[in-house]
């Protein structure tokens, strides 16, 4: 049988100045892991935030830190971002030569280890790595920003690596990032998708952060 779905909400389309409170909300409403987008205007075009939020959002709720490295050499910050109390690492395959190395890294320093991939890169680059990953993320739009179209292309790659996942026996999340929202949740979840990340769905829901959350999850039904 299938586990449960998890829900990620993404800080990034959160009020910044009320972010302790909009956590709450969104844990008490039945997040499952709170998701952190980290951008060096390098890799993606936008910056954002880095250890010193991880460690502000840890203080502030119980749930699992889902910390996304959109960085280039992210080697350099896998410390600094695992003390600061992330629960999982996520690495762009991109930005890293040696991803087995990497991920190994991650895993020494007691986090889960996660690797995700841009909707241009093949499932075939990340074959390798699906033995050691925890969480395998797939970009359902272009990283950088939050509040864009998700790509329905990317679905027949969500399939492939679900299927990869069962032939190994992987008990990995297959975890999507962008563009979710309750008119295609239920489409990527029948992809094999169990892990959903949200940001505008969730914090620019008209009706608040609990009617996101319960929305997404109404629809995955
Ligand atoms: C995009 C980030 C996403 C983003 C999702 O580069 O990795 O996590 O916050 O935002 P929505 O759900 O609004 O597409
Ligand atoms: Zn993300």
């Amino acid at each position: 049988m299938r586990r449960t779905c998890v829900i990620a909400p993404s800080i990034l389309s959160a009020d910044f100045t009320r972010l302790g409170e909009q956590i709450a909300e969104a844990e008490s409403a039945g997040a499952d892991w709170l998701h952190v987008d980290v951008m060096d205007g390098h890799f993606v075009p936008n910056l954002t935030m880095g250890p010193f939020v991880v460690e502000a959002c840890r203080r502030a709720t119980k749930l699992p830190l889902d910390v996304h490295l959109m960085i280039e050499a992210p080697e350099r910050f896998l410390e600094a971002f695992a003390k600061a109390g992330a629960s999982s690492l996520i690495v762009h395959v991109e930005t890293c030569p040696d991803i087995t190395g990497t991920l190994k890294t991650i895993k020494s320093f007691g986090c889960k280890a996660g690797v995700t991939l841009n909707p241009a890169t093949p499932a075939s680059d990340i074959e390798h790595t699906l033995i050691l990953a925890d969480q395998v993320l797939v970009m359902t739009v272009h990283p950088g920003y939050s509040g864009q179209e998700f790509m329905p292309e990317v679905l027949s790659k969500v399939a492939e690596i679900r299927r990869r996942l069962d032939e190994i026996h992987s008990s990995a999340w297959l975890e999507v990032d962008g563009g979710i929202s309750a008119a295609n949740i239920y489409r990527v979840r029948e992809a094999g998708a169990d892990a959903f990340v949200a940001a505008n769905s969730i914090f620019h829901h008209p009706d608040g952060i609990a009617a996101g959350i319960r929305s997404l999850r109404e629809h995955l039904k």
